[in-house]
């Protein structure tokens, strides 16, 4: 939930570690701070609130260190504060740490160290850390490498999830790194090296990254950069190389980053499909390799994940189960994992994470696998600690989402999911090829359907315009529809702070259209041309109540008395949410920016929730 940046070289360090702690503001921004080692001494700056108040701190700008570490931070333990802002150093001012994570056993270890005479200034899980350190350093360890072996024996007596920096003025050239369920990436650079949570905090100074293994150790220099497992044995590994483009995580004269992700979605649904859909060719899915025989043995399959993921996980059991005839269910990663699911080595488990590192979805990843269930991980982010414990792994190529409520994710991840669908239907032989073809062909369109849909906004910001300080609004539809009608509803909750439901727009009758009064809004959304006239049915309820509609579709609609209708390009069923959903994140976005909020940083929310 926290943002981590580390460097060592031969350049100040502050303007690096602060350039860093900008582009992860998404993954938390309640405080922030630096660690620097000056003139021999630990020097720590911290402020709470925004990496702009850290910014302002007088003197950050004189230090000139070349070796620093950096935190922004998601309260947990402890309220938002100056104290329980990082880095946290241990008594003597010896060692400094950020953590992203959380300690289980903190107040343990609290006990066990106050026992020993430290004192604790935070509220934080953290501190323990840098005076486990200090502890472990001071009692009994006499080897050369008293850092490392200090480091390793206080991370031995933690439980729970860390991505840790240290750094200490005893060794002031050298930053030692741990992983264990939290990210964190390491960029190789020429006499400088640094550490980020996440790749494009320091793309723009380096394409070469190792990827931290969980238990994996690293002791970082300015010219080295050594690797340790968990008996503090040493071995080599590879640099994998970024290709992207460090544009890619700057606002390219956008406003905001959400604005710019939806408008990019034309092309990240382009490098979603990639080469494996061409029309009169089977899906190309060889890096999964699921043979027929497999297939053919499964009894079921579930698709775990949380939030939008979870969303762009309801239309995937949709095209799944008319392709492929398989029972597929739709969990929430948070109850799966506790509600003793139905496993077995007959069950396909998919886990969708755009971040790859939610903590519900990972659990419940192992869960699946420890009942011998094969499981597929789909992901946004290279190497991220779901693909590393998934059998398979399908990667989105959505490219980097900075902004906290996803929207080119979920749009790559229902392409992905359907031509996955189309995949297996072809290895089962359980669909018409032309059926198949039709839907290929639907996807192929996609991006320039996308375009028309970006290039007509006014309707969506006319409509934000009039309807911005409401209190409530319900998004309607069937079938597909009311899949995008949670999501569409999940967008407007998390960035503009108005509360709305989403129901099945069948379920109107049964309880929600109580709710309905006058002047309240009701979107609704309409691209299924066997439903339509059954939704129309149903908005026609709330209109005679009085309610303000706005509807999004794709079919003609003649004698309707709606307030505003959004036409989107028609497409194969199965789809149509690709569409349908931009209007409904164009909404939320406009209504956001009429009521002046921070759009890509809304209050208690963080980018990737690596907490339960
Ligand atoms: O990184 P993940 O896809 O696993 O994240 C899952 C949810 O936390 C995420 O989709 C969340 O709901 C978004 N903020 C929605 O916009």
């Amino acid at each position: 939930m926290c943002g981590i940046v580390g460097y060592v070289g031969n350049k100040k360090a502050v303007p690096v570690l602060i350039d860093g702690l900008c582009c992860l503001e998404y993954r938390g921004y309640d405080s922030a701070g630096i660690a620097v080692i000056e003139n021999n001494q630990l020097c720590v700056m911290k402020e709470k609130g925004r990496v702009d108040n850290l910014k302002a701190i007088s003197g950050i700008d004189d230090l000139n260190s070349t070796i620093g570490i950096a935190h922004t931070r998601w309260a947990t333990h402890g309220k938002p504060s100056q104290e329980n802002a990082h880095p946290q150093i241990d008594n003597s001012n010896q060692f400094a740490v950020v953590h992203n994570g959380i300690i289980e056993n903190y107040h343990e270890l609290r006990d066990f160290l106050t026992q020993k005479g430290y004192h604790f200034v935070s509220q934080t899980d953290t501190e323990v850390i840098p005076n486990l350190i200090h502890y472990y350093y001071q009692n009994g360890i006499t080897d050369e490498d008293k850092f490392l072996r200090a480091v390793k024996s206080a991370v031995d007596d933690l439980k729970g999830s860390y991505a840790i920096e240290v750094i200490s003025n005893l060794f002031p050239n050298r930053l030692i790194v741990v992983r264990k369920d939290s990210p964190l990436v390491i960029g190789k650079g020429k006499g400088e090296n640094f550490v980020a949570s996440d790749i494009p905090a320091i793309l723009s100074h380096t394409k070469d990254f190792y990827l931290l293994d969980d238990n994996e150790y690293a002791v970082i220099e300015g010219d080295s950069v050594h690797f340790f497992d968990n008996s503090l044995s040493e071995h080599s590994k590879a640099v994998r190389i970024i290709e992207w483009d460090a544009t890619v995580v700057e606002k390219n004269g956008y406003e905001d980053y959400m604005l710019k992700e939806i408008y990019e979605q034309p092309n990240s649904i382009r490098e979603t499909i990639g080469a494996r859909l061409k029309l009169g060719e089977k899906c190309d899915f060889d890096d999964i390799a699921i043979t027929k025989e497999y297939l053919n043995n499964i009894r079921q399959i579930y698709i775990v994940a949380c939030g939008t993921a979870m969303h762009a996980g309801l239309v995937g059991k949709n095209a799944i189960e008319k392709l492929c005839h398989i029972p597929t269910q739709v969990d929430i990663a948070s109850e799966f994992r506790y509600r003793e699911p139905i496993i077995d080595d007959k069950t396909l488990c998919i886990y969708i994470s755009q971040s790859g590192e939610t903590a519900d979805t990972i659990a419940a990843l192992k869960l699946a696998k420890s009942k011998g269930a094969k499981t597929l991980a789909i992901s946004n982010v290279m190497g991220s600690s779901i693909t590393r414990e998934a059998d398979y792994t399908l990667y989105t190529h959505a490219g980097p989402e900075i902004a906290v409520a996803s929207t080119k994710a979920y749009t790559s991840q229902v392409v992905l999911l359907i031509m996955l669908a189309i995949h297996l239907a072809e290895v089962l032989k359980s669909a018409q090829t032309e059926e198949l073809e039709d839907l290929k062909s639907a996807i192929l369109n996609l991006p320039a359907q996308l375009e028309a849909v970006l290039d007509e906004t006014e309707e969506v910001k006319n409509f934000a315009k009039r309807i911005y300080s409401e209190h409530d609004m319900y998004f309607l539809g069937r079938g597909i529809d009311y899949c995008v009608a949670m999501e569409g509803s999940l967008k407007l909750k998390e960035i503009s702070y108005i509360h709305s439901e989403a129901y099945a727009a069948g379920e109107l009758k049964h309880g929600p259209i109580a709710l309905i009064e006058n002047g309240v809004t009701v979107i609704g959304i309409l691209t299924n041309s066997h439903l339509v006239e059954k939704s129309i049915s149903n908005l026609q309820e709330v209109v005679s109540r009085g309610a303000k509609t706005l509807v999004i579709t794709n079919q003609k609609l003649n004698n309707t008395n709606f307030n505003t209708i959004i036409n989107i390009p028609e497409t194969n069923s199965l789809v149509s949410p690709i569409l349908s959903i931009v209007p409904l994140q164009l909404l939320s976005y406009y209504i956001s920016k009429n009521k002046g909020l921070d759009v890509d940083k809304p209050i208690n929310l963080a980018k990737s929730v690596t907490v339960e």
